[in-house]
């Protein structure tokens, strides 16, 4: 029987991180918070039921609710994850809940992921890059369905920041591209409208901030909600980087 359909409801415990960076005032702490379980509760409907009936200051973030905006990561007992797609069900009765760590805390469990994915795209220029101008006219390129099954893949990451969040090395290394920029630069790489060559990537992923920094422990890749190939994506990587000669060789 699913854990779903037993008759007595959970009393389910939170433990909810605090702190608004707009009261210097305030100090960092955890709020403890009970409700009763309902089937087929999200931490989505949880938190939505804290707030309505406990504490309207309660700070979160969610959008589509199915996995789409990337807006709701957070650490859920110390993992990142997606809240609006973690249900109760599947946790302890204790749930604790902290925003990612390594982007601007906003207040509570909400968080700013886009000034980081900015300055990724911006310093890893995510954008085609071709000498002819775009001619919205022009018939459409042809791709060899492969290709373009690959790149697909890579665009699904919908900006969570939740590998990023799992990466030890992003922790710790302020300029690191991180697993989502790495598969964004991949992307990139891959993508034969995009002219950029072998010695103008190896700039890019061939230094201490690019996949050289990774220590190979795939947390990124356990994590991702979106089930992206981060481990194939490292490898191409470190095959184009070590099968290309720097400009000062
Ligand atoms: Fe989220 Fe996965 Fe994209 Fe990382 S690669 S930001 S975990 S969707
Ligand atoms: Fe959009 Fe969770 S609310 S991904």
């Amino acid at each position: 029987m699913s854990k779903q359909m037993t008759s007595v409801p959970r009393h389910l415990t939170f433990e909810i991180f605090r702190f608004n960076p707009h009261e210097p005032d305030g100090e960092p702490h955890m709020q403890r918070f009970e409700i009763e379980e309902t089937p087929y509760m999200s931490l989505f409907i949880a938190l939505n039921k804290i707030r309505e009936t406990q504490d309207p200051s309660l700070q979160f973030d969610f959008a589509c609710r199915s996995a789409i905006c990337g807006s709701c990561g957070m650490m859920v007992n110390g993992k990142p994850s997606l809240g609006c797609r973690t249900l109760t069900a599947d946790l302890p009765e204790l749930i604790r809940l902290q925003p990612l760590p390594v982007f601007k805390l906003i207040g509570d469990l909400s968080v700013d992921t886009g000034v980081w994915f900015r300055e990724m795209a911006q310093s890893t220029e995510a954008w085609i890059h071709a000498k002819e101008a775009f001619d919205p006219q022009a018939d459409e390129q042809r791709m060899d369905d492969e290709l373009a099954n690959t790149l697909y893949e890579s665009d699904r990451c919908i900006e969570c920041g939740c590998c990023v969040a799992a990466c030890g090395v992003a922790r710790i290394t302020k300029d690191f591209k991180g697993p989502a920029g790495l598969n964004r630069i991949a992307r990139f790489m891959m993508d034969p409208r995009d002219e950029r060559g072998d010695q103008d990537w190896f700039e890019v992923i061939a230094n201490k901030d690019g996949v050289f920094a990774c220590l190979g422990m795939m947390a990124c890749h356990d994590i991702c909600p979106k089930e992206l190939p981060l481990l194939e994506v490292y490898a191409y990587l470190r095959r184009k980087a070590l099968t290309t000669k720097s400009r000062d060789d």
